[in-house]
């Protein structure tokens, strides 16, 4: 049976292999983008969706798109306004969908019982450690926000925990925060153990999950589950050595001491988070992930797909002065990096 589904998110890494896998089943997809006439929206309406003009903060722009639709996909926008997007999201959709929809929220793997527990707590888990005031920010929205989806009206849903992207090393506006040594200097810092493994994820899987999430409706494997996602875990040194292999340029992995270690997750959420990977066991087990039969990505297919943005990660980081995102960059010289 085709249903129609809206998407949130859609011109992002991950809304873009949400909508295409729901076109392909026949599906149709109204898609919420705040400029039609981007390329990323243009790009996703020749492909077949229909788009909305809409933003979170204007709940009577969500309505028209939201009207007779089966389920929504719910991307999160961090920080100060999260929560009233997410409910304003909600609301707009309950009032005008058809019967027993479903929502699939897009949250974080950093979002647990033990994280809610820790917000909730002076105690940080880490020794001698209060949480890194971004950190707590953060724990503390994604948990609203789950629970804004847990307690809404929506029969069925499914909350998606994605761990780090692949597309982290790549993204001009988010590699200098997770990785600044790694134009420069070619190099991965980070203050984790040798044997510590990075949970990490091609968005694109996360997008198969939340595809097969909302058209599943009501199976046992996603009703009112969350769920922690990864597509593959990798050492600091493994990573370093699929940047260098599909690159061609070597790229260092560099562990930092105990002490570097704990001085970074004071001053740095990132460094905090890698401390608390140091110290806590990975939320995924492979072994599940298989069993729900989809192929998941590797990182170095991921790398090999982008691997124009990958030189251009590593090569020109004046390009990200410049203000243009590598996909920016690779789409004015007439390539693709998807
Ligand atoms: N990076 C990581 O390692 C990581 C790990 C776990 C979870 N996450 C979570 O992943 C999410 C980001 O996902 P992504 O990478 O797929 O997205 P993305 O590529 O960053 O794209 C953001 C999307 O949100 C839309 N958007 C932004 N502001 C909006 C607004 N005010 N109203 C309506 N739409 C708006 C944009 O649409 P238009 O610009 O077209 O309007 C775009 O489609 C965040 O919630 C983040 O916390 C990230």
């Amino acid at each position: 049976m085709s249903c129609t589904y809206l998407a949130t998110g859609a011109t992002g890494n991950t809304g873009k292999t949400i909508v295409s896998i729901l076109l392909s089943h026949g599906h149709k997809v109204h898609a919420i983008v705040r400029n039609p006439s981007s390329r990323a929206a243009q790009a996703i309406a020749s492909s077949g969706a229909t788009l909305f003009q809409g933003d979170f903060a204007s709940p009577s722009s969500l309505s028209s798109a939201a009207s007779g639709c089966n389920g929504l996909f719910l991307i999160t926008i961090p920080g100060p306004d999260a929560v009233t997007f997410v409910q304003n999201a909600l609301t707009a959709f309950l009032g005008c969908c058809a019967p027993d929809p479903t929502v699939v929220l897009m949250g974080s793997i950093f979002q647990d019982d033990a994280t809610t527990a820790l917000v909730q707590s002076p105690n940080s888990g880490l020794p001698d450690k209060p949480p890194h005031e971004f950190v707590k920010g953060y724990w503390s929205m994604t948990d609203a926000v789950e629970r804004a989806v847990k307690e809404s009206r929506f029969p069925h849903w499914t909350i998606l925990r994605p761990a780090w992207y692949m597309s982290n090393y790549l993204d001009f506006a988010v590699r200098p925060i997770h990785w600044p040594a790694l134009a420069p200097e070619k190099k991965l810092v980070a203050g984790v153990l040798p044997a510590t493994p990075f949970e990490m994820i091609d968005p694109s899987d996360i997008g198969t999950f939340a595809a097969y999430a909302l058209t599943e409706k009501g199976e046992p494997r996603w009703e009112h589950k969350c769920l922690a996602l990864a597509s593959e875990l990798l050492t600091l040194e493994g990573k370093a050595r699929i940047m260098s292999h599909v690159s061609g340029i070597e790229v260092k992995a560099v562990y930092l001491q105990e002490d570097e270690a704990a001085r970074f997750a004071e001053e740095d959420f990132v460094g905090y988070l890698h401390f608390w990977q140091r110290v806590t066991a990975p939320k995924v087990n492979m072994d599940d992930m298989r069993a729900y039969g989809f192929k998941l990505g590797s990182f170095e297919e991921y790398l090999t797909r982008n691997k124009e943005r990958l030189l251009l990660a590593l090569n020109d980081d004046s390009v990200a002065q410049r203000g243009l995102s590598s996909e920016e960059i690779l789409e004015g010289a007439g390539q693709h990096g998807h």
